[in-house]
């Protein structure tokens, strides 16, 4: 079904001819001599042969009977060097053109590298040069046109390079000139157009620009033309459409512009191939090309062509391929369903039917279960269909993809889909499908990629879904799916599974296999509760992972150090509590990092991947501490977490003191509302502290079993609470919420202590502007230098600056506060 090349063509040519030199004799008089030292020549510039192919070629014996040699029988000239996918490397001797008997050279499918010199040009007898897939540069030899008897040349898979030697339209003989695949540039010389007898011209994938010139399109004898994959431009000759010799026409992948001929100037009756994909052809499709009834590939794709597609396109017996996929194509009017749809059942050969990406509105008709079986691929996306899918689809047995996406399709799913059984890629996203994935589904056993994104699919994923197990791709985000089955993750070759945007609840299963292969997951903007699963560290080969927007809870295990290969993680937006694991480090590959709108506490890791991040990848925490330029406090060392508290507990006891004065003053200003008491500086306060430690139980009593009714307020640490001690001493209580710390509890009271208040919208002048800078500043020169062990507040922000009625500044909230040793 692919195009027949040239050279496989010549090949065919090159046998015809070696039965012909086997008969023929020149009768040429000139020493055999210079032939065999040609030859010794040749092979002195072969620098490996790897199958010694050479290694009979010694003077001891007549090179009539080398390896790869043919001579004339009687004279004993060489006319032919076939040493084709022998392996041969090393270049080719100008000693060749010395050869002079020499009718066909065929090097092809080795490893010739250098130049071809224009010796080459010396072979006067020479009808067939193959020379394809090598690896030659340079200028095609001027000296080739002198080679007048060339019937074949083939060039292509080299990489040749500079212009088309226009030269080579004085070859009057020449049937073949295979170019393809090389570096050539430049235009096609319009003097082509008087090699008569040129039947096949190949110059695909170069960089060739200019027009197609009409004098070659005009060639009578031409059938096989392959200007694919250049820079050419302009219209395409209508000389080229109406010539009953063509067989095969590959224009794709230039810049082509203009129409087509109309039906009357399209004459191609033994056409096979016509490829004008990727160009910019206009107008209508012509219908005249039903008439074409050999054809087998017709491929009009990424075109703007308009109009409908042509009827009696079910002629066409031998189609196998038709692409017609973006254009701007319209259905027959009148028509809501596509009814070329149905014409193309007729066509009993075939395999790929690509027509989205036009504005083809309307319904799929029932016919579409008439295709016949050898239809492996039927693409009908981003259309205008409307309705819903007919069961008769399930007919299809034989169809491998299927496209349906991007278009107003609505209703179920159908369940006969599942009779699809060689189905490998299923593409239905952006409908309007609703209701549930039917459990049919999981019939399709060959089933790789899934695709039913941003429709209204609702329910539980079937839990038959295991059963797919060579599915690769699922994306079902965009739906309003609400349950995932946990045998989802038993499918071992799953690689990229988005699920995204549903209303998926329940939790991971914490048993999950680990897959080996799963690089992608996305389940954000979900309702997923409950733990991270530790097992996510097994996910050898995850890169992305998207778990934000859900309610996960509990700590990021530190088993996802070991997802190395990881370069998205995204964690935002969900309940997640304690640290962010150090070995989060490792992750060299990280590109995005999220761990904003959550509960994490602790010092953020700073070395690898998070020292590129942002505050953005930590805001909305509850105290997460490191870099300042996170926009997060200092912590007070560098050492664990563990040792700092165990060296620090005995400075707990007066730091948690110190922050209770506040929380009592907050209780007292409530009591004594109104009482105008002398107001205190923070730091009189702090001199004039007395504190003591109480048992356990007593501090029970006092806050009534640490009853609610009793919370005065929720510290970054612990709660406070009000309490009154057997003495009557009214004090609050504040537990801390940290495990080494339960149980660590004291009590203050100060009845000195007077009213803090705290304003949203006062106007302060300037005077009481450096009055609070000077309260706070003592404050801080208190904590720092006041004590024994410098205190670090590690939180200072307006909102911690309680203003009293005298406008007189105390510093509050020690939450994170650290001592340094
Ligand atoms: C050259 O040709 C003569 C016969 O014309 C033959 O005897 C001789 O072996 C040939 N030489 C070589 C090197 O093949
Ligand atoms: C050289 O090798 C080829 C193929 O291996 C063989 O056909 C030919 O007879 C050999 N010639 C001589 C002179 O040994
Ligand atoms: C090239 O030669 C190799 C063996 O060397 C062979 O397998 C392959 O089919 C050849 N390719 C073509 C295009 O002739
Ligand atoms: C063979 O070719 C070389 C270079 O191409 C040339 O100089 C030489 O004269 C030729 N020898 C004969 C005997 O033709
Ligand atoms: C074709 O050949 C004719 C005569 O041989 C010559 O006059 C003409 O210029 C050639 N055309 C091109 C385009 O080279
Ligand atoms: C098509 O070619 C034939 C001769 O091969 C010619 O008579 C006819 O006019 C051409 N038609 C058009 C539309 O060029
Ligand atoms: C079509 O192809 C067949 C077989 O390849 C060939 O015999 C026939 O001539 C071609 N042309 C038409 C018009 O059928
Ligand atoms: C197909 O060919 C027939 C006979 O050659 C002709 O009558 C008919 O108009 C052609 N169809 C089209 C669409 O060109
Ligand atoms: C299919 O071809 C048959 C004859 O081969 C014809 O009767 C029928 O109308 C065609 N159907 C379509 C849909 O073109
Ligand atoms: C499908 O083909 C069968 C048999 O050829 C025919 O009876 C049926 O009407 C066709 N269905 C459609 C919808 O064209
Ligand atoms: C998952 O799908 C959503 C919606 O189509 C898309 O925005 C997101 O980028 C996808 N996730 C991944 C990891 O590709
Ligand atoms: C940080 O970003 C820079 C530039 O984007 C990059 O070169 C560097 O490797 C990154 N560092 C880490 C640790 O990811």
């Amino acid at each position: 079904m692919s195009v027949r090349r040239l050279y496989d063509a010549s090949l065919m040519g090159a046998l015809a001819l070696l039965v012909l030199l086997c008969m023929v004799d020149l009768a040429i008089c000139s020493s055999n001599f210079t032939d065999q030292l040609a030859l010794l020549s040749f092979k002195s510039s072969i620098k490996n042969d790897p199958n010694n192919v050479l290694s009979n070629w010694t003077k001891e014996t007549n090179f009539c009977g080398w390896a790869g040699v043919l001579c004339s029988r009687r004279r004993q000239r060489v006319t032919g060097l076939l040493l084709g996918g022998m392996g041969l490397e090393g270049t080719i001797s100008p000693r060749v053109g010395n050869l002079s008997f020499l009718q066909l050279l065929d090097l092809s499918n080795n490893s010739f590298y250098g130049h071809l010199t224009d010796e080459i040009g010396h072979l006067r007898h020479l009808k067939t040069l193959y020379l394809f897939l090598n690896m030659l540069e340079g200028n095609i030899p001027l000296g080739l046109h002198h080679c007048q008897r060339l019937e074949v040349i083939s060039l292509a898979g080299n990489k040749f390079r500079g212009r088309i030697p226009k030269e080579l339209s004085t070859l009057t003989s020449l049937s073949e000139l295979a170019l393809e695949q090389n570096e050539l540039i430049g235009s096609i010389p319009p003097s082509f157009g008087n090699i008569s007898s040129l039947e096949g011209f190949g110059l695909e994938e170069n960089q060739i620009y200019g027009n197609f010139p009409t004098e070659l399109a005009q060639l009578p004898n031409l059938n096989l033309i392959y200007l694919a994959l250049n820079y050419l431009i302009g219209p395409i000759p209508p000389a080229i459409f109406n010539k009953s010799s063509m067989v095969q026409i590959d224009l794709n992948g230039n810049a082509f512009s203009g129409n087509l001929p109309t039906n009357n100037g399209l004459f191609l009756p033994n056409l096979e191939v016509l490829l004008l994909d990727h160009n910019q052809l206009t107008g209508n499709i012509p219908s005249s090309l039903s008439n074409s009834s050999n054809l087998t590939m017709l491929t009009l794709a990424v075109n703007l062509f308009t109009g409908t597609v042509p009827k009696h396109l079910g002629n066409l017996k031998h189609l196998e391929v038709l692409h017609l996929f973006k254009n701007q194509l319209t259905n027959e009017p009148g028509s809501i369903e596509l009814s070329f749809l149905t014409d193309l059942t007729n066509c009993t050969s075939l395999v790929h039917l690509l027509v989205g990406g036009n504005k083809l509105s309307g319904t799929l008709p029932n016919s579409i279960g008439n295709f016949s079986n050898t239809l492996q691929e039927l693409d009908v996306s981003e259309s205008q269909l409307i309705g819903t899918i007919p069961k008769e689809i399930g007919s299809l047995r034989n169809v491998n993809v299927l496209g349906l996406a991007n278009s107003n399709l609505n209703g179920n799913i159908p369940s006969t889909l599942g009779e699809i059984e060689s189905l490998q890629r299923l593409y239905l996203g952006g409908n309007n499908f609703h209701g549930s994935i039917p459990n049919e589904i999981c019939l399709l056993s060959n089933l790789g990629e899934l695709y039913a994104d941003e429709n209204k699919l609702s329910g539980s994923i079937p839990s038959c879904i295991e059963n797919l197990r060579g599915l690769q791709v699922m994306t079902l985000s965009h739906n309003k799916l609400t349950f995932t089955p946990s045998s989802l993750w038993k499918i071992e070759t799953l690689r990229d599974l988005n699920l995204s945007f549903n209303s998926l609840g329940g939790s991971l299963d914490p048993n999950i296999r680990p897959s080996k292969v799963l690089e992608i997951v996305d389940l954000s903007w979900n309702q997923i509760s409950g733990s991270i699963p530790r097992v996510i560290g097994s996910f050898q080969s995850l890169t992305s992972l998207n778990l934000s927007r859900n309610s996960f809870s509990g700590p990021i295990p530190n088993t996802m150090g070991n997802l190395i290969t990881l370069d998205y993680l995204d964690l935002s937006h969900n309940n997640l509590s304690g640290q962010i694991p150090k070995s989060l480090e490792a992750l060299s590959h990280i590109q995005y990092m999220n761990f904003s709108c959550n509960k994490l506490a602790g010092e953020i890791p700073n070395e690898g991947p998070f020292m590129n991040l942002t505050s953005q990848s930590f805001m909305e925490n509850e105290a997460l501490c490191g870099n300042p330029i996170l926009k997060v406090p200092p912590c007070a060392s560098n050492s664990s977490k563990k040792s700092m508290i165990k060296i620090n507990l005995r400075y707990i006891l007066p730091l948690i003191a110190v922050m209770l004065i506040f929380s009592i003053g907050v209780y007292i200003v409530k009591r004594n509302h109104g009482n105008n008491v002398q107001s205190q500086n923070l730091i009189d306060l702090y001199a004039t502290m007395e504190h003591r430690t109480i048992s356990y139980l007593e501090l029970r009593r006092a806050t009534n079993d640490l009853c609610e009714a009793n919370l005065l307020g929720v510290g970054s640490y612990g709660s406070v609470y009000k309490g009154v001690l057997s003495d009557g001493t009214i004090v609050c209580c504040e537990t801390t919420r940290h495990r080494n710390l339960v149980g660590v509890i004291t009590a203050c009271s100060n009845p000195e202590f007077r009213a803090l208040l705290y304003s949203h919208n006062s106007c302060l002048n300037l005077l009481q502007r450096i009055g609070i800078m000077i309260d706070v500043a003592l404050a801080l020169e208190y904590l720092h230098y006041g004590q024994l062990e410098p205190v670090v507040h590690c939180d200072l922000k307006p909102s911690n600056v309680l203003l009293d009625e005298d406008m007189v500044a105390h510093v509050a909230d020690f939450g994170i506060a650290k001592i340094l040793g």
